[in-house]
């Protein structure tokens, strides 16, 4: 079954037709080409392909496309202005918060969500707000420590 929906993504609004068992994270991916989430485990575990849905964390492999209609959506691409980067990512580049980078558009969409509600967030608020975005690399220490270097740089 097809359903025609309408959304706004990173401050754009989009009209698509989707397909039922269509995912938010197929429809980031391969029809708008915002390669930032990524595919991980495709089962909800990783947290590779978090974007904000309303605002809050989730895992878009596990959201059904026409469930967004008339949601706003925020994706890793949509956290820099036009010329500059978000103070997160730009602590993830100077702190090596990235390694592989393969968890890090989903671990500063975790990071985003969390300073919208704290602004200086101790380290186990931190870690709490990532809990549902896994490195492979294990780089944990520094992503937690670029998150706070952002906190503190927003002040
Ligand atoms: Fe969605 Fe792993 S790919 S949680």
């Amino acid at each position: 079954m097809k359903h025609d929906i309408s959304f706004s993504i990173n401050g754009e609004r989009v009209r698509l037709t989707v397909h039922s068992h269509q995912t938010l994270l197929e429809v980031i991916r391969s029809e708008l080409e915002l390669t930032g989430a990524k595919y991980g485990c495709s089962t909800g575990e990783c947290g590779a392909c978090s974007v904000l849905l309303d605002g809050e964390v989730v895992n878009s492999c596990m959201v059904l496309a026409p469930e967004v209609d008339g949601a706003e959506i925020l994706t890793v691409e949509g956290l820099s202005g036009d010329e500059e980067l978000h103070p997160l990512q730009k602590s993830f580049i100077d702190h090596h918060g990235v390694q592989c980078g393969y968890c890090a558009p989903g671990m500063l969409i975790s990071a985003k969500a969390l300073l919208s509600r704290t602004s200086r967030p101790h380290e186990e608020e931190i870690r709490e707000a990532l809990v549902g975005n896994l490195c492979r690399c294990g780089a944990y220490a520094d992503i937690i420590k670029s998150i706070q270097v952002a906190s503190r740089a927003r002040r």
